[in-house]
């Protein structure tokens, strides 16, 4: 295993936060991954497993313990007839890459995630969610392999993971995933590249991109927007030093560069403050909060 020393991971996490990871090690293989967690073990370090880093925000200036990039890239078709497809992918395995894949070969199920950032890890660890229709990541898992909190391969079925709004298990348990079995439908190419771009287009009007942020920084609130209430407290284009929010899309955080820490944990209390005092409602971090 080469593992890094100090290493400045800000270019790993799409809010660009400035942090120094201890040990940093990158895993392209299941066996990497399984070598990671017994590392930790061995040594009693914390261990953090990255995947496309769009769903953090790290407020620490230094992660202790060993940061594992999740490289670990594979799809293999298991099973299927002319309805659907069984397939493996892997817990590294970036969204975009599943979705292109999915689109050339007729496989319908992730097409409404077009435009989410990230890998199928982070995924399935937040259940990532498209709203119209209401879609989860999810979905159209049916079991998968992890790694347990004493290093072993564990398989368990859909059930295990308690999947909910922005909820798996594994957000308790920090499990690994090492691959998601999952059924997809057959379907045309085009029906399908038609509900991605349905969906990449909505994200594209709606939302910032190409700047760093980390998607919608707090969940809504019993189905009410997050960015509604904070784009209504007035607070779109407001900013803390360089991290603003979005005059887009008000649950977006934007780090116009080098932002600093003090500032994002300000401004995260300014928009609570506000949305408790106009709506009455405390709002949750979405993002994971390290
Ligand atoms: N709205 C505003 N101002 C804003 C933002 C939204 O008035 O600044 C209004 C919109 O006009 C719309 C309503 O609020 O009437 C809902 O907005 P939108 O359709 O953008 O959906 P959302 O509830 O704000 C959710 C997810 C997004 C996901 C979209 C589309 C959460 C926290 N957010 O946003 O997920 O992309 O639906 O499915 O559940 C993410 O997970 O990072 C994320 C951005």
């Amino acid at each position: 295993m080469i593992i890094q020393k100090n290493k400045n991971i800000s270019h790993y996490l799409t809010l660009r936060n400035n942090v120094v990871a201890e040990l940093f090690f990158e895993a392209k293989s299941r066996e990497d991954l399984i070598a990671a967690k017994k590392y930790s073990l061995d040594n009693r370090l914390d261990i953090f497993i990255l995947g496309g880093g769009s769903n953090l925000a790290v407020l620490k200036s230094r992660m202790d313990g060993l940061v594992v990039k999740n490289s670990y890239v594979d799809l293999k078709v298991i099973d299927g007839n002319e309805k659907e497809v069984k397939m493996s992918v892997s817990s590294g395995f970036p969204i975009s890459l599943l979705i292109a894949r999915s689109i050339q070969n007729g496989w319908s199920g992730f097409e409404y995630h077009q435009g989410l950032p990230g890998t199928v890890g982070g995924a399935v660890y937040m259940n990532s969610k498209w709203t119209k229709p209401l879609t989860y990541f999810g979905d159209n898992l049916v079991y998968a392999f992890l790694i347990d909190s004493k290093g072993r391969e564990k398989k368990v079925g859909k059930s295990y993971f308690e999947f909910d709004y922005d909820h798996s298990i594994l957000q308790k348990t920090k499990e690994i995933l090492l691959e998601g079995v999952f059924i997809l439908k057959k379907d045309s190419k085009e029906e399908i590249m038609k509900r991605a771009k349905f969906a990449f287009d909505y994200r594209r009007k709606t939302q910032p991109y190409g700047i760093a942020s980390s998607g919608c920084f707090f969940k809504n609130y019993q189905g009410r927007s997050a960015g509604y209430m904070i784009d209504k407290v007035g607070l779109k284009g407001f900013s803390v030093g360089n991290y603003f929010v979005s005059p887009i899309h008000a649950n977006f955080i934007i780090n116009k560069g080098d932002g600093k820490r003090e500032d994002l944990i300000k401004l995260i209390g300014i928009i609570k403050n506000k949305v408790k005092e106009k709506f009455g409602v405390t709002l949750e971090e979405e993002v994971i909060i390290i």
